[in-house]
């Protein structure tokens, strides 16, 4: 059968800013920005975003096009070696850990979504009444499984829609609706009594606080940027894999890093006004997993027509967190697909099968060797695993495709993005690989030890063995 391919340009671009915005944007990014700096934080992120965000979303587009496979066979093909395409399994694994607490989460927000829905017709939600004591209780343990399933069986049933018919389709009407009630809920935030003190707050321009910290601030941004744009999983290489006409890519990197910002953006220009009018000072509640369950559902108990409103705002992330979960579950059911020649119908029920067990992991969320899994698998191991998986991309994309990689972006690319390729290559290459070293050191805290500059030879030196340990292999081939 022949390969599926995205139907339209713009269904190529909605899917991927489908993936991007998501739980990253909505719950994450204001709580980050809040945290380190406000929108002087903004800035650092923001560049970020455009220095690494970009030209990595361009590597992993030009490895899907170039290889219209799965992220295991675009690698094998590309690079004639099969130790790429074992490396290409990394990525399949990473999708099912980043799906399996993802559907976690999902489900905890199915069940807020379905409780405020109910209240518009009967009894107020229930979350209402004492909500931190309500999400502690639906957090883990057989409701959040329940939930889980439930979660995981709707983007399973997108999925198995195929390319067009399923993530296509389903992303053009997810992603506008999206973007409509988010920004009705801002503009009827920002009439909220308190909500000039809730801007000031989120965007406030602490340059002092970023200077202070600046490399304390490096890590959470990168590690946003690359979360928030679906980098590092092979996401963006399997959903380029189904472009069939040459169009410029760094064009449609751009537009969907600027819609995933504009949505982080708009979340938070939501949150906190809802915070602040209610005198919730976000500064004193934890930014854990359960801040937006207790923290705005406490808020939407407490106004005027909270239930429509709190029905509004779940159902916001629930589609944004469907529109990601989806593209963590096409990755192994690509892979599938291409490898083993299975159909997409066994390929989705296989996988998924295997999601409800890991993913009940994280649901009950048992303490294994003193970790609770959940924070473990949301927290260090997705983190890592992503800064990993982008960083072997960045290499493959600079050191093992090279002139075909240039070729690549500049086919279909107008003139003034083809100029960037040349600077794209040394960056992707080079810098960026060692940047993200530098950044998986001081996460793991390895800077605390060593000092900035040693920490940043040792980036230096791993990246430079890397791609020594590159060139022998191809020299070997
Ligand atoms: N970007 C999504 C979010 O912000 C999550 C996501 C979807 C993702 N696919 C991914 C993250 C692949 C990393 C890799 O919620």
């Amino acid at each position: 059968m022949a390969r599926e391919t995205w139907a339209t340009r713009v269904g190529f671009i909605l899917a991927a800013a489908g993936s991007a915005v998501g739980l990253g944007n909505i719950w994450r990014f204001p709580w980050v920005t809040a945290d380190n700096g406000g929108s002087a934080f903004l800035a650092v992120y923001l560049g970020i975003v455009l220095l690494v965000g970009v030209p990595g979303l361009l590597a992993e587009f030009v490895v899907g096009r170039r290889g219209k496979k799965s992220p295991v066979g675009a690698l094998r093909d590309l690079s004639g070696s099969r130790g790429w395409g074992l490396w290409g399994v990394f990525y399949v694994i990473t999708a099912i850990a980043l799906l399996s607490f993802y559907s976690v989460v999902g489900g905890w927000i199915l069940r807020y979504f379905g409780e405020s829905a109910s209240g518009l017709v009967g009894a107020p939600p229930a979350y209402f009444a004492a909500p931190g004591q309500y999400f502690g209780g639906v957090a883990a343990g057989p409701d959040a499984f329940g939930f889980h399933l439930l979660f995981l069986a709707l983007t399973a049933l997108v999925v198995l829609g195929g390319v067009r018919r399923g993530i296509e389709l389903g992303t053009k009407v997810m992603m506008p609706a999206v973007l409509v009630l988010l920004v009705g809920l801002a503009v009827w935030a920002g009439a909220r009594p308190g909500a000039a003190a809730a801007y000031a707050f989120y965007l406030a321009f602490d340059v002092a606080t970023v200077r202070a910290n600046f490399f304390d601030v490096l890590g959470p941004a990168a590690g946003q940027a690359l979360f928030t744009l679906s980098l590092g999983a092979g996401t963006m290489i399997t959903y380029a894999s189904y472009i069939d006409e040459d169009r410029s890519l760094p064009f449609d990197a751009t537009v969907i890093a600027a819609l995933n910002t504009l949505v982080g953006v708009l979340a938070g220009l939501v949150v906190f006004p809802l915070l602040f009018s209610l005198g919730v000072d976000p500064a004193q509640t934890s930014p854990g997993p359960g801040a937006l369950f207790v923290g705005l559902a406490g808020a939407f108990a407490q106004l005027p027509g909270g239930v429509v409103i709190a029905t509004a705002f779940f159902g916001v992330v629930v589609l944004a967190a469907l529109s990601s979960s989806i593209s963590m579950l096409e990755i192994p059911v690509s892979f599938l697909v291409d490898e083993y020649g299975l159909g997409r119908r066994r390929a989705v029920a296989l996988v998924a099968a295997g999601v409800v067990a890991t993913g009940g992991l994280c649901a009950f969320n048992p303490t294994i060797a003193g970790t609770a899994v959940f924070g473990f698998v949301a927290g260090p191991l997705v983190d890592t695993l992503l800064t990993v998986g982008l960083i072997a991309v960045l290499l493959f994309v600079g050191w093992v495709m090279g002139r075909d990689a240039l070729a690549e972006l500049r086919s279909g690319a107008g003139g003034p993005s083809a100029a960037v390729a040349t600077p794209w290559l040394l960056a992707v290459g080079a810098v960026l690989p060692v940047f993200l070293v530098f950044t998986l050191l001081t996460t793991v805290g390895v800077d605390a030890g060593l000092g900035f500059w040693p920490t940043v030879l040792v980036a230096v030196v791993v990246g430079a063995a890397a791609v020594a340990g590159l060139r022998t292999e191809r020299a070997l081939l």
